[in-house]
């Protein structure tokens, strides 16, 4: 294996610093963590340092990753603030994020999810629309009352306090589609809702006018087409119907009960394809969509709220009609070596988009800095920012940030949701021990096979899955009824997860690993994905949290059947990663997949196309390689180990590179660099430029060390049947919890 090569750490300097030089702005990142300012354009600052192995993209926005030094003591972040008179002793709360709760009901599994933030430190706790169904008449059901009172009472023991997201979904605004009467209707069950809640205890509301809702609707020149006092021809008709909303509220529920408005801070229209069609009609429907609001706009927006008494602000990006780019700090920067990447097959040069604004080069980390600042600047209400805010990750970046009055503070849902014991974590300075958000977005809805039904946390494997049939009955950990002496084989994310947890229980764990460190697959992921997903920081956690379980970790130790004979333990886990297959390509050469870098001419067949196959063939293409995917799969099955997000954003990228992908593929023939291979598919044989094959085809299970072993036994993660790092976490969480 050649893990050596240097990726991309030349690529530094800042896209976003030269667009912010050139527009004039006062930038709000944190200084000395940002990359050196230059008014260059990025590509030719990467040009003129002479390395032109990567393609063009990859000069777009170059990433600069030294901004994650901790030295700081969290003053700032773990300071008082205050919304609307409630005082909070810390500046990380939880956002409004719908998690399942629903499919739980009002039961222990969904009182624990969130008594387990208030545990965890978290002293202010949205909670999304999705958690109690409102009926049509407006009435909260009796039962959800009571839970709703007796959970905000024993939130407040520990110091922490609930506001409730109203978040009715977006319906057009036109003035046909919505008399005036309708809006106010709209506003009383607004009016009826507070006064419900405020009963239950919460102590303020959040009106969701960002993405898909109803606010949104109002504000936005491009949904709003009304004419009248609610329209989209001044600032005031635009916010009428928000600032109505806190009005009343404000009047209903009284001066202790804070109103906070969430809006989509700057928009902009992604899909920059225009719909792709010459047709004229097509233009000047897609035209329209430029119509986004702009920070100034959302600024003047702001301050009608503020006018109309609203208590705080919650700024979040807003890519116009694309609703999973609320995660665009995720989404823009999933696709190794081509960020900005807008999911359509097109890329945002960060330095021109959004105003130029946008910290686009910490991998989505803080994105919002710069705007979130020029809001605080007009404002005299706190204004909380969101997405990818995350003090572990880059304590000093984010504690400064907060410093220098970029915002008051951080709206989380992700990091929380992993870990829920964060905030105490940080507050105790370990921040060693707290489980990274990988930014994968497997727990956003989705419809692949992964998170098909239900989505759920690839790290957290509770989170989400409590509330499912199919998950553990309790985030409580049980005692082990009979310690047992447990031998874990492989030290990959499965092993780990199975040993720690199994150890938390009191069992007497051993881990053994062949190679010199924990980890399995884990770093050549990291390698060839890239820093964007914290793999590196997963592994971490997870050998850190077996060093505090008390695992007994043998590392540079093969088990063999013997081992286990000779061992003999109660029980044996078996979590040794799937096994490679030969591939045989007559006339040529074909490298395994830990050689990738190796591969040989420029046009390169990557076989397979699961995660592994995709990643690796992002990594040649962006290394200048022509890369053609050939794989015994369906379409359906490209890419469905990783979340549908990133699925969608890294195959739409792929086409515009220009990479071909062959499903339900065989290879025939290769000869004098052409490959001929017959796609069932396509039901044709096509010609595929071939100098070399790199072998990424699907792994296969790896039992074999079961065999003979009459004690009780389990296999899990990709030994078992290899897929990705969410399953092998599941996998050693629910054995860990079985034995
Ligand atoms: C390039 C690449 C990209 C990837 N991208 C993604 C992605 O986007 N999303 C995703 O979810 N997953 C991804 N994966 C897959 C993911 O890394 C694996 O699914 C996951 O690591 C499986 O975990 P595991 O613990 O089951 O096995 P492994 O991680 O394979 O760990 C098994 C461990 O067992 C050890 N071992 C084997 N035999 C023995 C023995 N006899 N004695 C002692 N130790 C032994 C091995 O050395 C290894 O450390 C990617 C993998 C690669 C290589
Ligand atoms: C599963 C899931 C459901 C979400 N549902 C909502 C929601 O109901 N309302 C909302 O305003 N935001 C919702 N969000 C967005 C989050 O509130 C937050 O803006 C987003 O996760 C980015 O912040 P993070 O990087 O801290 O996770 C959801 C996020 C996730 C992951
Ligand atoms: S599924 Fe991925 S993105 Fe979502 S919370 Fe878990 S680690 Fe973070």
């Amino acid at each position: 294996m050649t893990f050596d090569v240097s990726r991309r750490s030349f690529l530094k300097g800042s896209a976003v610093a030269a667009g912010a030089a050139a527009f004039g702005l006062a930038a709000c990142a944190p200084t000395g963590t940002e990359a050196a300012s230059t008014a260059e354009p990025a590509a030719s600052t990467a040009a003129a340092s002479g390395e032109t192995e990567l393609i063009a993209q990859a000069y777009v926005n170059p990433q600069d990753y030294d901004y994650r030094a901790n030295t700081t003591d969290f003053a700032t972040l773990l300071s008082p603030f205050s919304i609307g008179g409630h005082e909070f002793g810390n500046r990380m709360a939880k956002s409004a994020a719908g998690s399942a709760t629903y499919l739980a009901g009002y039961t222990d599994e969904m009182y624990e999810y969130y008594m387990n933030f208030a545990r965890g430190g978290v002293e202010l706790i949205g909670m999304e629309g999705e958690a109690f169904a409102m009926p049509a008449e407006g009435e909260v059901p009796a039962e959800a009352v009571d839970f709703f009172k007796k959970l905000t009472a024993d939130a407040a023991e520990y110091n922490s306090r609930f506001f409730f997201q109203w978040a009715p979904f977006g319906l057009p605004v036109d003035e046909e589609s919505m008399p005036v009467e309708m809006i106010k209707g709209i506003e009383t069950a607004g009016v009826a809702l507070a006064k419900q809640i405020k009963d239950m205890g919460f102590i303020g509301i959040e009106i969701n006018a960002a993405g898909f809702n109803q606010g949104e609707q109002f504000l936005s020149r491009f949904h709003n087409t009304r004419t009248d006092e609610y329209g989209a021809d001044s600032i005031e008709n635009r916010a009428r119907f928000v600032v109505e909303c806190i009005q009343q509220i404000k009047e209903a529920c009284g001066s202790d009960f804070f109103v906070q408005v969430l809006i989509d801070c700057v928009e902009e229209y992604d899909d920059i394809a225009n719909g792709a069609t010459l047709m004229t009609l097509d233009s000047d429907f897609t035209a329209k969509r430029t119509k986004v609001t702009s920070v100034d706009e959302g600024i003047a927006l702001a301050k009608e709220f503020e006018k109309a008494g609203a208590d705080s602000m919650h700024l979040r990006l807003g890519p116009l009609g694309n609703h999973p780019c609320q995660f665009a700090s995720d989404l823009y920067f999933i696709v190794n070596g081509v960020e900005g990447a807008t999911g359509y097959g097109t890329q945002f040069n960060f330095g021109r988009h959004f105003g130029g604004e946008l910290v686009g080069n910490h991998s989505g980390a803080g994105m919002l800095f710069n705007i979130a600042k020029r809001y605080k600047e007009e404002l005299s209400i706190p204004c909380g920012i969101v997405t990818y805010m995350d003090p572990a990750h880059a304590p000093d970046y984010f504690e400064q940030a907060l410093a220098d009055g970029c915002a008051d503070y951080y709206l989380m849902t992700r990091p929380l949701t992993v870990d829920p014991e964060y905030v105490n974590k940080i507050k105790d300075g370990r921040l060693d021990e707290i489980a990274p958000c990988t930014r994968c977005l497997h727990c956003h809805a989705g419809s692949n096979e992964m998170n098909r039904a239900m989505s759920y946390c690839r790290v957290n494997a509770l989170t989400q899955r409590v509330m499912t049939e199919n998950g553990p009955a309790t985030y409580e950990l049980e005692p082990a009824a009979e310690p047992k002496s447990v031998m874990v084989v492989g030290g990959g994310p499965a092993g780990m997860e199975a040993a720690r947890i199994a150890a938390l229980r009191g069992h007497s764990v051993s881990l053994y690993e062949k190679s010199g460190q924990l980890g399995g697959l884990l770093a050549f992921a990291s390698l060839v994905k890239g820093p964007h997903e914290n793999l590196d920081d997963l592994r971490a956690y997870l050998e850190r949290q077996c060093e505090l379980a008390g695992v007994d970790v043998v590392t540079g130790t093969e088990v063999t059947a013997e081992t286990i004979s000779e061992t003999n333990p109660d029980v044996l886990i078996l979590a040794c990663g799937g096994l490679r297959d030969e591939l045989q390509v007559d006339g040529a050469d074909v490298f395994a997949i830990e050689d990738y870098m190796e591969a040989t001419g420029d046009n390169i067949v990557v076989y397979g196309s699961n995660e592994q196959a995709i990643d690796v063939a992002m990594w040649l293409t962006v290394h200048k390689k022509n890369v053609t995917i050939v794989t015994p799969s369906t379409n359906d099955e490209v890419d469905m180990q990783q979340s549908q997000h990133a699925k969608r954003f890294m195959t739409t990228t792929f086409a515009a590179l220009g990479v071909r992908i062959i499903p339900e593929a065989s290879i025939e023939s290769v000869a004098d660099g052409v490959m001929k291979v017959y796609s069932a598919d396509f039901d044709a044989t096509v010609s595929v430029a071939c100098d070399s094959v790199v072998n990424a085809a699907d792994m296969l299970p790896n039992k074999s060390l079961l065999d003979g072993f009459a004690g009780e036994s389990y296999s899990i993660g990709d030994c078992e049947a290899p897929f990705n790092i969410a399953l092998a976490i599941r996998g050693g969480n629910d054995v860990g919890r079985a034995i």
